[in-house]
């Protein structure tokens, strides 16, 4: 690693923006407890807006969303839930209007990471991978556009990853169908309400480096063997996958600084977009 990258390489976050576009605005982040979406709420929060942290894990987001209360002083509110359930979602969004009055953002993070060859996955686990990466995109985006529409404004960002555009093995419910269906959704969603004031775009990350969610606790994400075989894992990291022109992973707050644009006033022309932010792993 070079020591002129412009982030603290032990996830300190040394370097803060001087942006404040989300100065009075409200964003929702969705599996914000830790990781990409821990970050992408730390930023938006720097620069000014209130934060609604959702994730599967409770305890995990309540105390993600007191350290970042501190660190930030920003205001937040955590929420509970999986979002691929029926309502979940729209309790969220109106727990957000509830306590700050209107929603502005909406990130939409959370997935499954099930990565395996589709045939070995059983039944219920595909049930789960199609829930966690399709439901819970879809229940979102449809929970929150009424009150967008109601106030005539309104900013959707949707994590996907380069895998469906690579062809990286064993990502088909992952990649392509939670990600390469996100990225269709992003288009669709995105002509559907562009005269309402809201735009609709879509970030992929490829590779991201697994330390440095900024919390001082974090232990490195460790991935569900169920969910990810070590074997798969261990046969992935073995292939010769493309080569990205940077040639390193990602610090995970350069692609939250890509999410914050997308997510702020300022890209009100841009809408229906996918923007990877992978090294140049993918450059059309
Ligand atoms: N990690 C990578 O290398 C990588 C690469 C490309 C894309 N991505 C994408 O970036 C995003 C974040 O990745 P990450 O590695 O930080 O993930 P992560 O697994 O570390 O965190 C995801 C969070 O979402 C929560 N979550 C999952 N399903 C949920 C649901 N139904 N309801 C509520 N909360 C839910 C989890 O509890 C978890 O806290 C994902 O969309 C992922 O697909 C990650």
């Amino acid at each position: 690693m070079s020591a002129a990258l412009p982030f603290a390489q032990d996830g300190s976050f040394k370097v803060k923006t001087l942006c404040r576009r989300y100065e009075g605005r409200v964003v929702i982040v969705t599996g914000a407890s830790r990781g990409l979406g821990r970050v992408i709420a730390r930023r938006v929060a720097e620069e000014g807006a209130s934060v609604v942290i959702t994730d599967l894990d409770g305890a995990a987001a309540r105390r993600t969303a007191g350290l970042l209360e501190k660190e930030t002083g920003s205001h937040f509110q955590w929420a509970e839930g999986d979002l691929s359930e029926a309502g979940v979602a729209e309790q969220v969004v109106a727990k957000a209007a509830a306590a700050f009055g209107r929603v502005d953002t909406l990130i939409n993070n959370a997935a499954a990471l099930i990565r395996m060859p589709l045939v070995d996955f059983t039944e219920e686990l595909m049930q789960q991978a199609v829930r966690g990466n399709v439901w819970t995109l879809l229940r979102c985006c449809k929970a929150v556009l009424p009150q967008m529409i109601a106030q005539k404004y309104g900013r959707i960002v949707n994590i996907g990853g380069e895998a469906w555009r690579t062809g990286t093995p064993h990502h088909t419910l992952l990649g392509g169908i939670g990600k390469g269906g996100m990225v269709g959704l992003t288009a669709t969603l995105a002509g559907e309400t562009a005269r309402e004031g809201i735009t609709v775009n879509c970030v992929s990350p490829a590779a991201m480096a697994a330390a440095g969610d900024g919390d001082p606790a974090a232990t490195p994400s460790v991935r569900d063997p169920a969910w990810n075989p070590p074997a798969v894992l261990a046969g992935l990291a073995k292939m010769a996958m493309p080569a990205t022109f940077i040639g390193r992973a990602a610090h995970l707050t350069e692609v939250a600084a890509a999410v914050a644009f997308f997510g702020s006033p300022e890209a009100s022309y841009v809408t229906g977009q996918h923007l990877g932010v992978s090294g140049g792993l993918v450059m059309i």
